[in-house]
């Protein structure tokens, strides 16, 4: 599988020596699923801010290393090079919106990369079904309830068929029926357009179960490997992150259980054993 971010020696820090990021190395392979958790402060948004080439963000900070994002040197040439390869949804959804109505938010980018007018309309028309936003297409995004922009912001970022999509806890906002609705959109897109994930979560609930590696991040990479070998080989609780309840309970038995159906059916066996 070709790699669709190398970092190489990854060095990130504040102008009076405040190490944010250390020495980071890792790969991520293209049509991986990345969730990337951690506690408060561990350096994660940095992490995307570098993989994104966010120069502003990036202004007063010192960075040293290699980083390769879809074969761009993205320190060298910042996300230009990038656009219209990457979709991007930050935590706050309002900064990501231009007030405008549902459809011409999610046109807008596509205006920008110049596409035809015809295919524009198609993939308004088709984000625009993918996330259930039909029905507001001509409402003002500004009088939608954040979990309704954050479908915006989403439906605008795949609209332009990233082969990378990178979130940085894109359900701040959201309860947890919409959390969970937002993880299957992510999850389907990722599934039909064999895209590449990587997404900031702490909580792990709804969107482990996609997950094809999970990254600790603690100003170093703590773990990075399969979910079931990071859980099964740490304590991630250590690290600020809360395990899924199906995780805990198969741990209970010294099983790492892949999703809930299985650890349901660590718990019935117990159950039978004890009847
Ligand atoms: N531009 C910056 N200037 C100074 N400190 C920063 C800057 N960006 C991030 N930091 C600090 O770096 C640490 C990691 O921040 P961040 O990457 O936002 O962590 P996380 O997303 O894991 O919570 C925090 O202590 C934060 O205050
Ligand atoms: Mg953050």
């Amino acid at each position: 599988m070709a790699a669709c971010v190398e970092v190489s020696s990854l060095s990130v820090e504040t102008l009076n020596g405040f190490k944010i990021l250390e020495n980071i190395s890792l790969s991520i392979d293209c049509g991986d699923f990345v969730v990337v958790s951690g506690p408060s402060g561990g350096g994660k948004s940095t992490l995307l801010k570098v993989l994104l080439g966010i120069r502003d963000a990036l202004e007063n900070l010192r960075v040293a290393g290699d980083v390769r994002v879809l074969g761009v040197d993205v320190l060298k040439y910042g996300f230009t090079k990038l656009f219209g390869r990457v979709g991007v949804v930050l935590q706050n959804p309002v900064n990501q919106v231009f007030s405008l109505t549902v459809e011409e938010e999610v046109a807008f980018p596509l205006e920008n990369a110049g596409l035809d007018v015809s295919e524009i309309r198609r993939r308004v028309d088709e984000a625009l079904k993918v996330m259930e936003l039909d029905s507001l297409r001509n409402r003002f995004v500004n009088t939608l309830s954040m979990g309704q922009i954050q479908r915006v912001v989403l439906a605008s970022a795949i609209a332009l068929r990233p082969e990378l999509l990178i979130l940085d806890e894109p359900c701040s906002y959201l309860d947890p029926v919409a959390k969970k609705r937002f993880y299957e959109y992510v999850y389907s897109y990722w599934r039909d357009r064999k895209a590449t994930i990587v997404v900031v979560e702490h909580d792990l609930d709804y969107v482990l179960g996609f997950a094809t590696k999970l990254l600790i991040l603690n100003r170093k990479v703590v773990a990075y490997g399969s979910p079931l070998k990071v859980l099964s080989e740490m304590n991630i609780g250590d690290y600020g992150v809360k395990e899924p309840i199906y995780i805990k309970i198969s741990k209970q038995f010294n099983k790492v259980a892949r999703n809930v159906e299985e650890s349901i059916e660590y718990l019935k066996s117990v159950i039978c054993r004890n009847e």
